[in-house]
């Protein structure tokens, strides 16, 4: 198998790299006015300006060229048509088939999943407006006003960020909380609120076997005998989101309250499925289906596009060029808008659980860098507390700024206040500020000359630091489901890239392993030796604290 850095494109970018060096942003600005008409592009209500990039035409068109040479047209053509995409767990990764409107059958291993997908959303309606209308009641004939979904990782990180992010369009009586963590205050914190009376719990788990949910969900279930309702009474204040019917009746929830989905939906690219059944209690079916249609029209003009001019190709050949070629391995996800409050942390597991991999599609040690460290804050928050580093550090961390034109929110000036920020931000990082400019700066403001060459190392800003802005009219759900399918989409491409298999995620199962062994010997209470010393020293100091406490 061709590996990427055997490709002749990512030698020729290695040669370019070099040639490019001590080519400026600033410079490619001045000398092209065309330039920001030039690199940008727009899909399904997205627009993005991509010009303020360390990148020539030559750039352009080798990132292209690799593209090309990396076969990210079959592959993606592999993706949609329901091939096994995801080969070491022999699945297809059908998240686009949850969201396809076109009425066309997606078929996989020889069956049509689209009747069965449309047959789980009309009971995912059919329930949510009972919930949403007051007609489903909980033990004691009461109207549900709080649903707690419990879950982690996928199965958390997706319907809460979307939840959020869709704030503005959430129904008046229902308040949506999440509780995701194993530690005890955050069921305990989240019940406190609560009167059980009225509470209805989503337990939310692929394979509902994963320690941290079915610990909740048990603890949940004592909560709601304890403030009085009887075995059969679970039945009004449970349901499950689940692939594995089984464990769902184990745990004493009846499979008619379980909304399913299968095997082929990953867990980071599942709320698009049942899973995302928070959201449609928060905002109603009708605008559920808005978010799966923005989410489609991407996914149409992914795989339609050509390479260039095709919005996810382009964002993750922005990626592989920083992470391959500048060896910037970080990236920097920065929303100018509150509601985005929880993308960055989605898009963490989205990215780093999908593309954090050492070893090609065959098995074999990678020879390239792969996913990036993916991190962020809502802007302007950001700008008072890392920004500092963005500007004058010496690690360049490229930055996609998100920001919609219109607040749903409109008070006074603030609005154009974030906006001012969000492109100031991108501009400086960019621009810069040279010496010769602060010398007449400081001169103006009326430094000594003693004052100004001593001052004058810190406050110089070397700009040519690059950044995306994807801007769309307003957060609604069409324009989220737009938004998360792009990132969906660019994850992919980069794993082509990588030739590496984005759809798996071994790399959390030994600590899952070593974590219940680790809980037996706990409860235990014996002191051990069979691991290393510092882990052993560990178990052994907390097994004494906690024998002293009691
Ligand atoms: O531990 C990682 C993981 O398997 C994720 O991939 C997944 O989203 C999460 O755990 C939760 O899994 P489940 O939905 O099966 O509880």
């Amino acid at each position: 198998m061709t590996q990427p850095i055997d490709l002749s494109a990512w030698q020729e970018l290695s040669v370019h790299y070099a040639e490019m060096q001590g080519t400026t942003l600033r410079d490619l600005f001045a000398n092209d006015q065309t330039r920001y008409q030039r690199y940008q592009q727009q899909a399904a209500g997205l627009f993005l300006d991509f010009s303020k990039n360390n990148i020539t035409d030559r750039t352009w068109q080798l990132l292209l060229k690799l593209a090309d040479q990396a076969q990210v047209v079959d592959r993606k053509a592999a993706l949609f048509n329901g091939e096994i995409v995801n080969p070491t767990e022999g699945r297809a990764a059908l998240h686009t088939a949850l969201r396809n409107r076109s009425g066309n059958p997606v078929i996989t291993g020889g069956t049509d999943v689209m009747p069965s997908i449309l047959a789980v959303l009309q009971r995912l309606r059919i329930f949510s407006d009972r919930v949403r209308e007051g007609d489903w009641r909980g033990y004691k004939g009461q109207m549900i006003t709080d649903v707690v979904n419990i879950g982690i990782g996928g199965s958390d990180l997706g319907p809460l960020m979307a939840t959020e992010a869709l704030g503005a369009f959430a129904h008046d009586r229902l308040n949506l909380h999440f509780v995701s963590n194993v530690d005890g205050t955050h069921l305990a914190k989240t019940l406190k609120k609560l009167n059980a009376d009225t509470t209805l719990f989503i337990v939310a788990s692929k394979t509902f076997t994963t320690q941290e949910t079915l610990s909740n969900a048990h603890s949940a279930k004592q909560w709601l005998l304890d403030a009085g309702a009887a075995e059969a009474d679970v039945s009004k204040h449970f349901v499950a989101l689940s692939t594995n019917i089984e464990k769902v009746s184990e745990f004493g929830i009846n499979p008619k309250n379980m909304f399913e989905f299968w095997d082929w939906v990953g867990g980071r690219y599942s709320l698009w499925s049942a899973i995302g059944l928070p959201l449609i209690l928060s905002i109603g079916m009708d605008r559920f289906e808005q978010f799966l249609i923005g989410a489609h029209e991407m996914d149409e003009h992914f795989k339609h596009a050509p390479l260039d001019q095709n919005m996810p190709v382009t964002l993750a050949m922005l990626t592989v060029w920083y992470n391959n070629f500048h060896d910037s391995n970080s990236h920097l996800i920065a929303p100018y808008d509150q509601y985005l409050h929880r993308f960055p942390a989605y898009l963490q597991q989205l990215t780093m659980e999908s593309n954090g991999k050492s070893v090609h599609q065959d098995g074999s040690a990678v020879s390239c860098a792969t996913g990036p460290i993916v991190w962020g804050e809502p802007g302007t928050n950001g700008q008072h507390a890392y920004f500092q580093l963005l500007h004058q550090g010496t690690h360049i961390i490229p930055t996609d700024f998100i920001v919609p034109v219109e607040s749903l929110n409109p008070i006074g000036n603030h609005h154009e206040l974030l906006l001012a920020n969000c492109f100031a931000q991108s501009e400086a990082l960019m621009m810069g500020k040279s010496g010769e400019e602060l010398t007449l700066e400081m001169q103006s403001e009326g430094y000594s000359n003693d004052e100004k060459d001593r001052l004058i190392g810190h406050r110089t800003f070397s700009g040519n630091r690059p950044s995306n802005t994807i801007m769309m009219q307003r957060i609604d759900p069409k324009s989220l489901g737009a938004l998360i399918a792009l990132y969906e989409h660019k994850v992919f491409v980069e794993s082509v890239i990588w030739n590496i298999n984005p759809f798996d995620q071994w790399g959390v199962e030994l600590g899952k392993q070593l974590a219940k062994s680790i809980q037996t010997e706990l409860s235990e209470g014996k002191s051990v030796s069979s691991h290393d010393s510092s882990t052993n020293g560990l178990i052994n100091r907390a097994l004494k604290l906690r024998n002293l406490q009691a």
